[in-house]
């Protein structure tokens, strides 16, 4: 290869990218939410436009600017990310799941805004739908890529959430190391997939996001 080539080993496949947060309403001026920022899916989608893939971002509510060259649609909700993700899996070639959806919404969401009252000490929810699950129990020729946010026991969560979710891969990330996680602009991760754990260096997530896209071509045969 001519050594100023661009390395393209994603040209021609299909990527889908999701990032960001959800937010789940309880009325109209409440909502239930984590602190996901979107930098890690960001940087995910860059670098996959960057390795020559056709890219769509399905963005939760975060302050980004759109990478170049890549296709961004803006979702609220994890009902709304679910619906974006379906529409376009069967032409998708890759999935990368690196938002972090809210695993519980408000069981009723009120029209109008809820009054506080003497007593009301409890809000009922229910879970939202695992996106990464239920694209992993219908895939066929698709990668599924998965993230994991842990606080403890990285490695063992990890590599369940991979088997119970049939993902690809997971990427996995310990919040509670310093630099690493939500908001922060490195990170440190390891990945699990069928053939075992790889530990990436401690990186800008931006580099990350590119040396974890090009793992993953070497690990599929992928190349340009
Ligand atoms: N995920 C998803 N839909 C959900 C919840 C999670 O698609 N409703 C995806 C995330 O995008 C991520 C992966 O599942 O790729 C793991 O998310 P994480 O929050 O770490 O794990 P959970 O399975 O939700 O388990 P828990 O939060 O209890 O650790
Ligand atoms: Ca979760």
């Amino acid at each position: 290869m001519n050594r100023k080539q661009k390395s393209m080993p994603l040209k021609g496949k299909s990527v889908v990218v999701t990032a960001g947060p959800t937010r789940e309403r309880i009325d109209p001026v409440r909502y239930v939410s984590n602190f996901s920022t979107g930098k890690m899916g960001f940087a995910m989608a860059r670098a996959a436009a960057d390795l020559g893939a056709e890219v769509t971002l399905i963005a939760g509510p975060v302050t980004l600017e759109t990478p170049a060259g890549v296709t961004r649609v803006d979702v609220e909700s994890a009902a709304d990310m679910l619906r974006e993700v379906e529409t376009r899996f069967a032409s998708t070639d890759i999935l990368i799941k690196t938002a972090a959806v809210a695993d519980y919404k408000p069981k009723l969401q009120a029209d109008q805004k809820i009054k506080k009252q003497d007593g009301d000490t409890v809000l009922e929810m229910e879970r939202t739908t695992d996106i990464l699950a239920h694209m992993g129990s219908i895939k066929s020729n698709q990668v599924v890529i998965g993230f994991a946010a842990e606080t403890n026991d990285v490695e063992a969560y990890a590599e369940k959430k991979r088997v119970k979710k049939n993902a690809d891969y997971i990427i996995a990330n310990d919040v509670m190391q310093q630099g690493v996680g939500f908001g922060t602009d490195t990170n440190k991760v390891t990945v699990f997939s069928k053939s075992g754990k790889s530990d990436f260096p401690f990186l800008p997530k931006q580099q990350l996001a590119l040396e974890l896209l090009q793992f993953v071509a070497e690990q599929e045969g992928w190349h340009s």
